[in-house]
Formats: structure tokens, C-alpha cells, sequence
């Protein structure tokens, strides 16, 4: 993919403020501190589009990003933080419902989650959330440098095991700091644009 702009479009907090959504858009999800906002800029070859922080929870509000005035990826906020309050917990359940159920062009939700870790309980109902409301469950594996390659096999069959994922469910893993797997990332993006009647030259 030849990116020729890439710009953020808003940080939303309500739906009224979501932009227009005639072009086709795909989400990231996942626990705060994953690394969303780093997986959109390593795409987008930008440092800092999305922005990113080395403190959790730092994405509270769904920002929507404009790619070449064809598509948008949007970074959705990030679960899983102990010290956000019940209030805010509750606000991100209805922020993502929302916008989970309003969104005509939504084509896709990565589920992402860190190489490292087994997924968490809030992974796993993510991502079946995710399947149950039919998108194709990818999932992206994050942070690839932290790891040596000989426990990567392991680390993607647990992760493959906990989210229940079937065997043709894709998983990809990328690093942000390496660039490793984002070809790969745009493959199977293009691949969802087109499957959905969007190409992109
Ligand atoms: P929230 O906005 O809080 O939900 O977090 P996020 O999922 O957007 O994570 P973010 O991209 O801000 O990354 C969190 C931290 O992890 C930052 O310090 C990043 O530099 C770091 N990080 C992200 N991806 C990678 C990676 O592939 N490798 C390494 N080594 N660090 C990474
Ligand atoms: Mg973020």
C-alpha cells in the first residue's frame, strides 16, 4: 500500500461526532498498553499519528484516522486497566457497543494482543464478542521484538489455544520497533478492503 496521507480525523467520545461513513474503515482492539497506536503508525510509516505512551490507558476516546481519502483505521480505547475507575469501565462498554453497532462500514476488528503474555479473560470475551459479531477474528500478536524466536512457536499456540481460534483464523505477528510482519498486515488488510468491493490501485 502507497500511503500518500495519512491524518487523524477526530478523537471521538460520543457517536455524534464519529465522521461520515462512506469510506470503508478496520479497528484495532485490545488491552491498553498493547500497542494499537504503534501498530497504526508502524503501518502508516508515521512515529507519531497515533499517539502512544509507555502509561496505560493513554487512548480513552476512539480516534479515527483518514488514510489517502480511501479508508480510516480507527484505535479504539484500550481495556484492562486497574486503575480506571468502575465509572470509566462502564463508559468504555458503552463507547464500544456503540460504536460496535452503529458503524455500516466498520469491514473489521483486529483483535490485538502482546507475544508475550497469555490472553487475559477480557482478551478472550473481546474476541469472542468480536466473532459473534461475524467480523473474521484476526488477530494480531504485538511486541515480537521482546521475544527469541525459539518461543515464538509456543507463545502463538497458547494464544491460539486461550482465544479458542480456529485453525484457519489468521494471527500475525508484528513488531512495531523491527517492523516485522507489517507486509504481511497490509496483505491481509487489502485483502479485507477487496473481498468487500474497495481497491486500492
Ligand atoms: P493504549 O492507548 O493505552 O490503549 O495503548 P496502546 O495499545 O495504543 O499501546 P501503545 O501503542 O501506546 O504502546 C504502549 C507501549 O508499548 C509504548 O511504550 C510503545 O513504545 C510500546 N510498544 C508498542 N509496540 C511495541 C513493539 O512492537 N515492540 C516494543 N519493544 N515496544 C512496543
Ligand atoms: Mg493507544
Amino acid at each position: 500500500m502507497i500511503i500518500r496521507s495519512a491524518d487523524i480525523m477526530i478523537s471521538a467520545v460520543r457517536p455524534e461526532q464519529y465522521p461520515p461513513d462512506e469510506l470503508p474503515e478496520i479497528a484495532l482492539a485490545g488491552r491498553s498498553n498493547v500497542g494499537k497506536s504503534s501498530t497504526i503508525n508502524m503501518l502508516l510509516n508515521r512515529k507519531k499519528l497515533a499517539r502512544t505512551s509507555a502509561s496505560p490507558g493513554k487512548t480513552q476516546t476512539i480516534n479515527f484516522y483518514d488514510i489517502n481519502h480511501q479508508f480510516k483505521f480507527v484505535d479504539l480505547p484500550g481495556y484492562g486497566y486497574a486503575k480506571v475507575s468502575k465509572s470509566s469501565k462502564e463508559q468504555w462498554g458503552k463507547m464500544m457497543e456503540k460504536y460496535l453497532t452503529s458503524r455500516e462500514n466498520l469491514k473489521d476488528i483486529f483483535q490485538l494482543v502482546d507475544i508475550r503474555h497469555a490472553p487475559t479473560i477480557q482478551d478472550k470475551q473481546m474476541y469472542a464478542w468480536i466473532k459473534e459479531f461475524g467480523f473474521n477474528g484476526i488477530v494480531i500478536a504485538t511486541k515480537l521484538d521482546k521475544i527469541k524466536r525459539s518461543e515464538r512457536q509456543k507463545k502463538i499456540s497458547t494464544i491460539r489455544k486461550e482465544l479458542d481460534m480456529k485453525s484457519d483464523d489468521i494471527l500475525i505477528c508484528v513488531s512495531a520497533q523491527t517492523k516485522d510482519g507489517k507486509e504481511e498486515l497490509w496483505e491481509v488488510i487489502e485483502e479485507i478492503f477487496k473481498v468487500n468491493g474497495f481497491v486500492f490501485e
